[in-house]
């Protein structure tokens, strides 16, 4: 198949590029490399033997490409470009709209001159806001709580529209619930944490002493142990879960809507034992106070992707520990003797702030 991935050189991106790559699938990635190495590019093809096209652009230049994807013959679009810290949209909710909502008007404008039919787009559990219901399904109400999850509720809306608009057109939105680890085949030393404004990638930062410690916002939640509580999807599964998609998008009602998560949760604090574990180093945390705007717990409803996909998490939260600790492992060599649980009941002052899911 002939798949263009916008925001291909990104942490998602990347990860689903590899996959296509070494599927045999051709691919050309269309980015501005705002969030991202131009290396990213050379590891694939180092990975794959295999070099993606490229074409450096703003998704919003619907002239560049259109023609882009007419001279690649695109078959397909994963459109993962975009923007998605939840506190900064809420400093700058019009940068936000321009690039998310924007950007989405821009390739289904692109799509559409180029002839190209079938688009997955990168949606968010953000666009839930708080849950009325767990698991949260598809049908759940829209009612984000950040200027971040309102753009990708905008988005899906142009996404469904265009997608009912002309027959033959084919388009699904994954909501992503927490997406984290990473393939060690793409990380080199001197690396950020892939993800590296994800939770996981924060823990693995601490773990390996590069940061002191983290903050845990809320600690009187009514979860198993008071803290926030989140459904973590390796990122293989996501992977995966695009390449189900395009599998299966024929038989899709256009627009479709799908959650993509592990279908079960763990809380902040379940998580750093976990980290702890599977690393053999400790997390130092401090427990502040909750934060405006989070929610105690989310996780997804996975059954219409089992349905529909035949998709599932095949990874638990240790095989997400794992990869991520790999990965931060070998971006930042550690000299194991200096790390271990001595610290384990290490007292964290916070300086820094957890992000939020996106
Ligand atoms: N990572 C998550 O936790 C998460 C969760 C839910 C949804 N999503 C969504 O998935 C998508 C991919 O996320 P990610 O984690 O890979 O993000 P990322 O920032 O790592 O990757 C985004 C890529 O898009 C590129 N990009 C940004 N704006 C662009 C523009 N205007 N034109 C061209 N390229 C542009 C960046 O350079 C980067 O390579 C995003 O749309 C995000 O909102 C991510």
């Amino acid at each position: 198949m002939r798949v263009v991935a916008t925001g291909g050189a990104g942490y998602i991106g990347r990860h689903t590029v590899l996959r296509l790559l070494r599927d045999g699938h051709d691919v050309l990635v269309i980015d501005d490399f705002s969030n991202a190495s131009r290396d990213v590019i050379a590891r694939l093809t180092e990975e794959t033997g295999r070099r993606p096209q490229v074409l450096v652009a703003d998704v919003r230049d619907v002239g560049a490409c259109a023609t882009a994807m007419a001279r690649f013959r695109a078959e397909s679009v994963i459109h993962f470009a975009g923007l998605k810290d939840v506190a900064a949209s809420v400093q700058d909710p019009a940068r936000y709209h321009a690039v998310n909502v924007g950007g989405v008007q821009g390739i289904l404008d692109a799509m559409t001159r180029a002839g190209c039919e079938t688009l997955v787009f990168s949606s968010s559990a953000a666009v839930y806001g708080a849950p009325q219901t767990l698991p949260i399904p598809e049908a759940h109400p829209l009612r984000p709580l950040s200027p971040y999850g309102e753009t990708k509720r905008l988005a899906e809306q142009l996404v469904s529209g265009w997608a009912r608009a002309a027959e033959g057109r084919r388009a699904v939105s994954l909501r992503y619930f927490n997406p984290a680890g990473a393939a060690p085949a793409l990380i080199r030393p001197g690396d950020e944490a892939p993800g590296c404004d994800s939770l996981v990638a924060r823990v693995s930062e601490v773990a390996a002493g590069l940061t002191a410690g983290i903050e845990i916002f809320g600690s009187d939640y009514d979860t198993p142990d008071g803290t926030g509580l989140r459904d973590f999807l390796h990122i293989d599964d996501l992977v995966a879960g695009h390449l189900a998609v395009l599998a299966r998008i024929e038989g899709l009602a256009p627009g479709t809507a799908l959650n993509l998560g592990s279908g079960g949760g763990a809380t902040v604090l379940e998580l750093l034992r976990c980290y702890e574990r599977v690393s053999g180093c400790a997390v130092p945390h401090s427990l502040g106070a909750r934060r405006a705007g989070d929610i105690p717990a989310s996780w997804a409803d996975t059954s219409a992707a089992q349905r529909l996909l035949g998709w599932r998490a095949r990874h638990d939260l240790a095989e997400i520990c794992a990869s991520a600790w790999t990965a931060v492992t070998l971006a930042a060599p550690l000299q194991r003797s200096d790390r271990g649980m001595e610290y384990s009941n290490a007292i964290y002052a916070p300086s820094s702030s957890l992000p939020r899911s996106s």
